[in-house]
């Protein structure tokens, strides 16, 4: 059983393979966070010292008994209120305008199976491989009851947390705050990882130490974004890839979140995470409740990469869904690059001829088919295909694509309106706008307002107006701006809005998904500003950045590893010089890049070479045969591009038979000495030959002493090599 309860120190405790997760309801009914570590058995209540810290209060509860604070107890869910001072998880208004609350420990039950959340993505498992605890806190006076939801995956090593509030009172509440889950330290020198970035530079890994205060990453652009990832890890200040004890926490949830680590007056260190909220202001009336997204737990003893295979694991088995989860998704060619807005249906189909040729499998028309769209101003919202840019309907140019031997699929935006746009022109109040302020624009477009159930209704119609009308197989869902303006022309309250915004874009994905099961949606946010859990429950494949260029991404992908497995990572090969950077980088070196994702072009093959064109159709045969590798083998990251001039990674199969590593010199420099690339995952003891030179090596020297590396690499040349046991 991996939830244990004692009910004599009303101790819970839950195990998963190699971790511990333990709690106790205290005296006066509020949940303390004993341990998150290593598995083992026993009650760590030990682990709790008591002192006097002055001006840090204690509960009327405890008497004269000053040592008893909430300022410096760990804790599962701290409130505003309780005489904590430190980030705590909610804050709540009464209709008065009186800020905290007091919820107490009421009742639990463990159920097999894991938990789900109504109208929002979670992972989910069988009856069998998890199990669930739910805890219900009460605040008399209030009515108010508060939901703690756990969910333990024993073989991933996967906790899950979130919280559902309900009001059972007689006055309406305004939640001001309401955070997912937090991790109490009560010791520890910690770093921390979060991810930043912008736009065509997302998700770079960066670490700093935690110091006094705290420090807090967040979006409050109403979606995930290019700038922060709602995925952090804290780790001992000498944690490595492979030592030293280290935390995540990844949300489910793709709207604006915030996270915060706090170091408190002590040196303790909580860790919080959950949604934004600046934009939050959330009336919850009598008999209403809200649910906070899921957070994804994970703990490992041996350092960063193991906390990466966790997360990897539990979203490739436990989030991603249908089809495409276990299966290769199709080697497609994007029009985007190859022709931006300038195309016909007849030069895609020139594209589509071409491609097919070198062994591509789908073709996909980006932007520009639909309304009057010829540049980014208009026509969003306008789902019809314009016939006339076309040259023929769209079923005619799926057939004929189809015809060539590719399957074919598009490019929508379904959640912004052009004002330019026919849509606007006869629904100007379904855009999020504030009534007699001036919008903030960007790209020339608004939001439409999700939160409005006849906004969705008419969208999801105009999507599967398109999706009948011809055979398409594959759906890239974009976002193109951040979310401002948030006021909705139906909604009687707008504190609710992005809240309410969000799960009406998860409603329209979970019919889609449900109504088109095979159909192979692609998330994309102006590349890869929505990459989060919470889309990867509907999209299996998020397009990872609108750069690709090689170089640039080798960064990008590596700081996406940390929380994402590869199989979600959307990676083409574009032409050179690249359209982002300028940078020219030899083809072989933009294949090896690209296939340490989902692997495509995003090009015109009119464009390349007679060699080049055989370059094409040999990466493609090889990413046919390294995809199982690729998409389930456990990645290590054998390099930290902030600092090395060659950029290293491996995908090693589970049982260690086999291993695909690629390497990218990024820096080149004159008489350098020579590089060996030191190998993790391997078996040890056993002797592993390269399939490319035939040479032998054990397994332990490419490990201890590493694999040399070529001394005539030229700067962005690279290599692949596989290693097969002996
Ligand atoms: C975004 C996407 C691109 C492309 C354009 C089309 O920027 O990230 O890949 O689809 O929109 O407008």
């Amino acid at each position: 059983m991996p939830i244990l309860y004692s009910s004599e120190k009303k101790l819970f405790t839950l195990h998963t393979a190699h971790t511990t997760y333990q709690f106790q309801i205290d005296p006066y009914g509020v949940p303390l966070h004993l341990y998150y570590g290593t598995r083992c058995e026993g009650e760590m209540d030990y682990l709790l010292r008591y002192a006097d810290r002055g001006f840090s209060g204690n509960p009327y509860a405890a008497g004269d008994d000053r040592t008893y604070s909430y300022d410096t107890l760990p804790q599962e869910y701290p409130v505003w209120g309780s005489g904590d001072y430190r980030s705590t998880l909610l804050s709540l208004r009464d209709e008065g305008g009186t800020l905290g609350c007091a919820p107490r420990y009421r009742s639990h039950e463990i159920r097999p199976g894991k938990y789900a959340l109504s109208g929002l993505p979670a992972v989910y498992a069988a009856e069998e491989e998890a199990e669930s605890l739910s805890l219900e806190l009460v605040d008399e006076r209030l009515g108010l009851s508060l939901t703690l939801l756990y969910g333990v995956l024993p073989e991933c090593d996967i906790i899950t947390r979130s919280v559902i509030v309900k009001n059972r009172g007689t006055q309406t509440f305004r939640l001001g705050r309401l955070q997912s889950a937090c991790l109490d330290f009560v010791g520890g020198d910690f770093d921390l990882i979060t991810f930043p970035g912008r736009y065509a530079l997302e998700r770079q890994a960066d670490r700093r130490p935690l110091g006094r205060g705290t420090l807090s990453v967040g979006s409050r652009r109403g979606y995930s974004s290019h700038q922060y990832n709602p995925l952090v890890f804290l780790c001992d200040r000498e944690a490595t890839e492979s030592t030293g004890r280290c935390w995540a926490m990844q949300l489910v949830w793709s709207g604006g979140f915030l996270c915060e680590a706090e170091r408190d007056q002590l040196s303790q260190t909580r860790l919080a995470l959950g949604m934004d909220e600046v934009q939050m202001d959330y009336p919850l009336a009598p008999g209403e409740s809200i649910t906070a997204p899921e957070v994804i737990l994970s703990y490992s003893a041996s350092g960063l990469e193991k906390l990466s295979h966790h997360l990897h694991r539990c979203l490739n088995r436990h989030v991603r869904r249908g089809k495409y989860r276990d299966a290769r998704t199709p080697i497609l060619l994007n029009s985007w690059e190859a022709s931006y807005f300038d195309f016909t249906g007849e030069s895609l189909l020139a594209l589509a001829k071409k491609a097919k040729d070198l062994g591509v499998e789908m073709l996909v028309m980006d932007d520009g088919w639909f309304g009057a769209r010829r540049d980014d101003k208009s026509s969003l919202g306008d789902w019809t295909v314009n016939e006339k840019k076309l040259g023929m309907p769209l079923k005619e140019l799926a057939a004929r694509v189809n015809t060539l031997g590719l399957a074919f699929g598009i490019w929508m935006e379904p959640e912004m309106i052009s004002e330019d746009s026919e849509l606007f022109r006869a629904h100007s109040d379904w855009a999020l706008t504030i009534p007699g302020q001036a919008p903030v624009r960007s790209r020339s477009q608004l939001v439409l307002d999700f939160s409005r159930a006849e906004v969705r209704e008419h969208v999801f119609a105009s999507i599967c107006a398109v999706l009948d009308s011809a055979n398409i197989e594959y759906l890239k869902w974009d976002l193109n701006r951040s979310i401002s303006d948030v006021y909705s022309h139906a909604a009687p309250c707008q504190g609710r809005v992005l809240y309410q915004n969000m799960l009406g874009v998860y409603e329209m994905l979970e019919k889609l998904c449900a109504r088109y099961p095979d159909l192979l949606i692609e998330g994309c946010s102006g590349g890869g500003g929505r990459f989060d859990a919470g889309m990867l429950y509907y999209c299996p494949q998020i397009w990872c950045s609108d750069n690709t260029d090689a170089i640039d991404r080798l960064v990008i992908q590596h700081g996406s590893s940390f929380g994402y497995p590869a199989a979600a990572v959307g990676a083409h090969v574009s032409i050179c010089p690249n359209h982002q950077t300028g940078r020219t980088v030899p083809l072989s070196t933009r294949g090896i890049v690209a296939a340490a994702g989902t692997f495509g072009y995003e090009l015109d093959p009119a464009q390349l070479t007679k060699a080049e064109c055989g370059e094409v159709r040999r990466q493609i045969r090889a990413y046919c045969e390294d995809a199982p590798l690729v998409r389930g083998g456990l990645y290590y990251r054998l390099s930290d591009p902030a600092k090395d001039a060659w950029c290293a990674w491996s995908f090693v199969s589970e049982d260690g038979s086999s291993a695909l590593l690629g390497a990218v010199l990024r820096e080149k420099h004159a008489n350098a000495p020579a590089q060996y690339l030191r190998l993790r995952g391997l078996v040890p003891g056993a002797r592993y030959r390269a399939r490319e030179t035939g040479k032998i090596y054990p397994a332990d020297a490419l490990t201890d002493a590493g694999l040399p590396l070529p001394l005539d690499c030229a700067e962005y040349g690279g290599f692949t090599l596989h290693l097969e046991r002996e």
